[in-house]
Formats: C-alpha cells, sequence, structure tokens
C-alpha cells in the first residue's frame, strides 16, 4: 500500500450533525389542539461534528450515554444519514455515491454492537448467520462457503466444529465473537464498534480487545472504538475524541489525552477513572447530572458542571482549536494563556 493513501482519511465528517424530533405524546397533542403553547422538541444528537479517522489508525471516540457517539457511528456506518455536513468515505462524499460504490462502501464499513444476542437472528445457525452476507454479495462461491465460514470462526477464536449451533448456546462473550466473525465474513476495511465490550464481564472484555488489535494487525483494520468508558480505549487507540452533548470537546493522541488532558470535562473524566481497578466503573461518573439534549446549556454545554466556568461560558460557545500539534480542545481557558 502506499504511503500516499495512507494519507487519504478513511472516513472524514465535515460539520456533521443529526437531529431528532420528539413527537407529541397524546397529552401534548391535547394540549397543542386546545391552544397551548407546546411545539415539537429537537434533540440534537450530533451538533457540528468534524472528524478524520485514517486509514490504519484506532481512534476512540468516548462521552456518558446519550452525548451521541451511537449517533455519529451509525452516520459513519451509513445507516444512518445527517441532517447537516457531509461524510466523506476514502476522499468521496457519501451522498453522492450510487450503486456498485455505494455498496462497497457500506459492506467495507462495518459495526459491531453492544448486545450480540439482539443483533444475531436467534433462528439461524452460526454457519448461515457468518456465511449469508458473504454469499449474497458474491464475496465467496456457494461451493468454497464451509471452509469459508470456518476461516471467519477461527479468526474471531471460535471452534468450527460449533457452527450448526444456534446463538443461545453460546456465552455472551463467544456471541460477540460470532457477531466480529459475520463483520469479517464481508472482509470490511473499517469496523465501528459501538460499546462491543461493555456487556462483557471484565475478563472477558479484555480478550475480546485483544482480539481486536490482533485483528488489526493481522488484516490492516481501521476502527472507531466507541465507549463510555475512558479506560477501555486507552490502551487499543492511537488517538481519542472525547464528546459531551453533541459536540467533540477534545481531540488528541491517546497518551496525550492520559498526559494532558486540556478539557475541564476529560479530566474529569480521568479523575473518575480508578487506575486500579480500571475496568469496574459504574456509568454516570462525573459529578453533577448530565443535562438534557433536548434542552441543553447554552455556551459551552459544559458549564454548569465545570469547577472552572466563567461568564462568558455560560453565553459563547468554545471553538474547537489546536492546541498544541494534533490536540484540539474547546475550552475558553485556552484563550488566557
Ligand atoms: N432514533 C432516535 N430518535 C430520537 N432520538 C434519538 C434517536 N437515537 C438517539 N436519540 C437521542 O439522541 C441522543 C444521543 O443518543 P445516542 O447517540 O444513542 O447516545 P450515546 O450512544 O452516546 O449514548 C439521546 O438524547 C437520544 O435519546
Ligand atoms: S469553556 Fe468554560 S465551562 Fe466550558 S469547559 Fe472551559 S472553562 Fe469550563
Ligand atoms: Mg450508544
Amino acid at each position: 500500500m502506499s504511503t500516499t493513501l495512507n494519507n487519504i482519511p478513511m472516513i472524514e465528517l465535515v460539520n456533521v450533525s443529526k437531529r431528532f424530533s420528539k413527537t407529541l405524546d397524546f397529552a401534548g397533542k391535547i394540549a397543542k389542539k386546545l391552544g397551548a403553547p407546546v411545539r415539537e422538541e429537537v434533540v440534537h444528537a450530533v451538533d457540528g461534528v468534524n472528524l478524520s479517522v485514517r486509514k490504519g489508525e484506532v481512534v476512540g471516540l468516548v462521552g456518558e450515554s446519550g452525548c451521541g457517539k451511537s449517533t455519529l457511528g451509525r452516520m459513519v456506518a451509513g445507516i444512518m444519514p445527517p441532517s447537516d455536513g457531509d461524510i466523506f468515505w476514502q476522499g468521496q462524499n457519501t451522498a453522492n455515491l450510487s450503486g456498485a460504490k455505494a455498496k462497497q462502501a457500506k459492506l467495507q464499513t462495518q459495526m459491531i454492537f453492544q448486545d450480540p444476542m439482539s443483533s444475531l437472528n436467534p433462528r439461524l445457525r452460526v454457519s448461515d448467520i457468518i456465511g449469508e452476507a458473504p454469499l449474497v454479495h458474491g464475496l465467496v462461491k456457494r461451493a468454497d462457503l464451509e471452509t469459508y465460514v470456518d476461516e471467519q470462526m477461527r479468526r474471531a477464536g471460535l471452534d468450527p466444529s460449533y457452527k450448526r449451533r444456534y446463538p443461545h448456546q453460546f456465552s455472551g462473550g463467544q456471541r460477540q465473537r460470532i457477531g466480529i466473525a459475520r463483520a469479517l465474513a464481508v472482509q470490511p476495511e473499517f469496523l465501528i464498534c459501538d460499546e462491543s465490550v461493555a456487556a462483557l464481564d471484565v475478563s472477558i472484555q479484555a480478550q475480546v480487545l485483544n482480539l481486536f488489535m490482533k485483528l488489526r494487525q493481522d488484516l490492516d483494520l481501521t476502527y472507531l472504538f466507541i465507549s463510555h468508558d475512558l479506560s477501555v480505549v486507552e490502551h487499543l487507540s492511537d488517538r481519542v475524541v472525547i464528546m459531551y452533548l453533541g459536540r467533540v470537546v477534545e481531540e488528541a493522541p491517546s497518551e496525550e489525552i492520559f498526559a494532558r488532558a486540556n478539557h475541564p470535562y476529560t479530566q474529569s473524566l480521568l479523575n473518575a477513572v480508578p487506575r486500579i481497578e480500571a475496568r469496574k466503573k459504574a456509568f454516570q461518573v462525573v459529578k453533577g447530572e448530565i443535562p438534557s439534549p433536548l434542552n441543553p446549556p447554552k455556551g459551552c454545554h459544559f458549564h454548569p458542571r465545570c469547577p472552572h466556568a466563567m461568564d462568558r461560558c455560560r453565553v459563547e460557545r468554545p471553538a474547537l482549536r489546536e492546541i498544541a500539534p494534533g490536540h484540539k480542545s474547546a475550552c475558553h481557558l485556552n484563550d488566557a494563556a
């Protein structure tokens, strides 16, 4: 592979937003009919995000529950269109892709979810779960399918002699490996892992994370690794991107984030990571409630929870800007320096 190709981002998001309208419930509709000033509410799940992932890179995307990580992941995977902004896949705007190119982009970007049970068809045998898509898309001939499925299972650390079994006959960790084998079977270049180890026991989490890293080496994969838990992405990400209420607030190479976190939100996430039992951590760890994305705080979204908040923070949105090579942060404190 040439070096110039490596400089092309696998995926690039330019000012991407996603809004969801929350339709009125029954009481809301009646209230509206009676003339009450009720409006449909809009959730800004993702709000003007710029992000790129280079070929071969592992980018960790971190933030508390509800900050828009899955929505962002789904847009990157092409499962959901953005409300605004552009998504470029290997330099081409996905909005303009059609036919074979669109199909290729979709196949080469695979998403691995948190709950393998709900993403695997319980009525299909493992061999069909893994073999269906590559057969449909002409990646393998029917005569070679058995061997092909065996190979994907081995690659994901599963014993191919179990391929006639159904998903419920496997443990949680093995089911996640089935999901991984299914994704690998369509020969992806880019994996989006959305909380892919969050539902697993700590010891199993480590095994699955190791598998992801081995696959990265063996297959030259690129990853967007989504987690609410900073400690999960610490060891496997080249770069970490921190989101808060739909916006990117900080991004930097992994070591830089852990050594020199700039944004007060990232700093509080880091303080919340118990260093010894790093993986045994509960959800909501930063002090204070996560505000509703239906009605986010003005200015810097983080100001109600920020120990350094100033008057300016309550009115003016801080821009995400470079504070050191490759290190960006969105905080007004950086202007004072
Ligand atoms: N399909 C949807 N319809 C309406 N609101 C949604 C939808 N998907 C996500 N949301 C809202 O968007 C926000 C971000 O959700 P999500 O992307 O799932 O966050 P995360 O993955 O970080 O927990 C949340 O407020 C959530 O309720
Ligand atoms: S901009 Fe203000 S409120 Fe936001 S993180 Fe920085 S200091 Fe805190
Ligand atoms: Mg999510």
